[in-house]
């Protein structure tokens, strides 16, 4: 029998998608359309956003966030090191400077107890991603926002249904800003999504995704070209073949989302034992509270697979994950035999990533740009990107393709000790 293919992800596309896509190609109208519209509009009911804006993608949306509460040169974000570089880059596009904060270890969102002393004269705002689908701690990152008088921007990309208490993630902060690229919970093949509880932002960001015009719905106007210019904007819309295709995938949501969690859940279960007869790697994000799948920020971690369960907390969990992948963090004797594991897993037929292969202050240009500096010192952060291999469940994965990543696994690592 040939060996099982395992992709880390696939976009889940079927005929509903595919005729959606034909009767936008059947039609007149490919931007400016009804699809976009709807598939705002459900977006913000099944988020319970009061106001959903569609764009490009997730960094256009976090890009125009910025530039709509006017943040430029000068200005200070505080930002997750631990995240794909369109955080920050976001920040950069604006001429802002992002001030990077550290992960704590044992899930990887950023470290709450970090952001007060990263707060300058300059600081406009903080900027966190729900890491790998997990709500960060925003409770207590929000009253450091609160204190200070800072923005606060959550970078969805990973967490579409994900939650926190009973909002979903973004709309506790002032914005959220959710990918649709193809390995993410649903997929336009490019897209984005800003939600925010604010009217008014929300009216800047729509006119700044389309010229900063004051009509940017053509319908809007007495006749065409019967528009002002009332600000600078760039054109980040999103036309009606991904608004077709997103309104698809948004019936599908639920499945998707159930789905990663069982095949999350078997996966857990499999790496928790491997871990207990080896040693050889942590499972990130694990725990055994409310919650299901994570442990509180409280915690620590000794070594790895070792984690110090803090008094458990007063009230539930507030985090429910809607998680992208389930990643691991080897132990220290095999981050040396990383890239080596993550071949012999792909010649094994399975498909994996690295979440992220370096923080953002570790890249290239951030380096030569901001310096070396204690600024550039994230080793939570650094240790997670050096050691970790992330692992899919996604829902073209089921429970078979969980235990065979495990099983793949579990006799790699064997053979590495030996
Ligand atoms: C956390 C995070 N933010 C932003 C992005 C960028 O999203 P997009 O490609 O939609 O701009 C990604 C992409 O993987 C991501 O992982």
């Amino acid at each position: 029998m040939p060996p099982r293919v395992i992709p880390f992800g696939r976009p889940m596309f079927g005929d509903a998608e595919r005729q959606a896509v034909l009767d936008v190609l059947a039609g007149p109208t490919l931007t400016h359309g009804p699809r976009v519209r709807a598939f705002e509009a459900r977006f913000a009911e099944i988020t319970g956003a009061p106001h959903a804006i569609a764009v490009g993608s997730c960094t256009a949306g976090m890009e125009l966030v910025w530039r709509s509460i006017g943040l430029g040169p000068g200005d200070e974000v505080i930002v997750s090191a631990q995240t794909h570089v369109a955080t920050a880059h976001a920040v950069i596009m604006t001429g802002a400077t992002p001030v990077f904060a550290d992960s704590e270890p044992v899930t990887g969102n950023v470290d709450p107890t970090l952001l007060e002393s990263l707060v300058t004269p300059r600081t406009r705002a903080i900027a966190v991603v729900h890491y790998l689908g997990l709500p960060a701690d925003l409770d207590a990152i929000r009253s450091v926002a609160g204190r200070n008088g800072l923005f606060l921007l959550e970078d969805c990309a990973l967490s579409l249904g994900g939650r926190y208490r009973d909002a979903h993630t973004g709309l506790i902060g002032d914005a959220g800003c959710f990918s649709f690229y193809p390995v993410k919970h649903i997929t336009t093949g490019e897209g984005g999504m800003v939600i925010t509880r604010h009217a008014d932002l929300a009216r800047r960001i729509e006119s700044m995704r389309a010229f900063g015009l004051d009509r940017s719905d053509p319908a809007a106007r007495r006749h065409p070209g019967a528009y002002d210019v009332v600000g600078p904007g760039a054109n980040h819309r999103m036309g009606e073949l991904a608004g077709a295709l997103g309104l698809c995938q948004l019936d599908r949501l639920a499945d998707f989302l159930a789905r990663r969690s069982a095949n999350d859940a078997v996966l857990v279960g499999r790496l928790r034992r491997i871990a207990g007869e080896t040693g050889a790697l942590r499972v990130l994000g694990d725990g055994s509270d409310s919650a299901g799948s994570h442990p509180r920020h409280t915690d620590t971690v000794d070594a790895p697979g070792r984690v110090n369960r803090a008094a458990p907390p007063a009230e539930a969990d507030p985090r429910r994950p809607a998680r992208i992948c389930r990643s691991i963090v080897l132990s220290d004797r095999l981050v040396p035999q990383r890239d080596s594991i993550i071949m012999a897993l792909s010649d094994a037929g399975i498909g994996t990533s690295v979440y992220y292969p370096r923080p953002v202050p570790c890249f290239t240009w951030y380096r030569r740009t901001f310096g070396d500096g204690p600024a550039a010192r994230v080793p939570v952060a650094a240790a997670i990107s050096r050691g970790s291999i992330a692992l899919p469940i996604g829902p073209h994965l089921d429970s078979t393709d969980m235990t065979a990543i495990a099983d793949a696994l579990g006799s790699i690592l064997c053979g590495t000790r030996a």
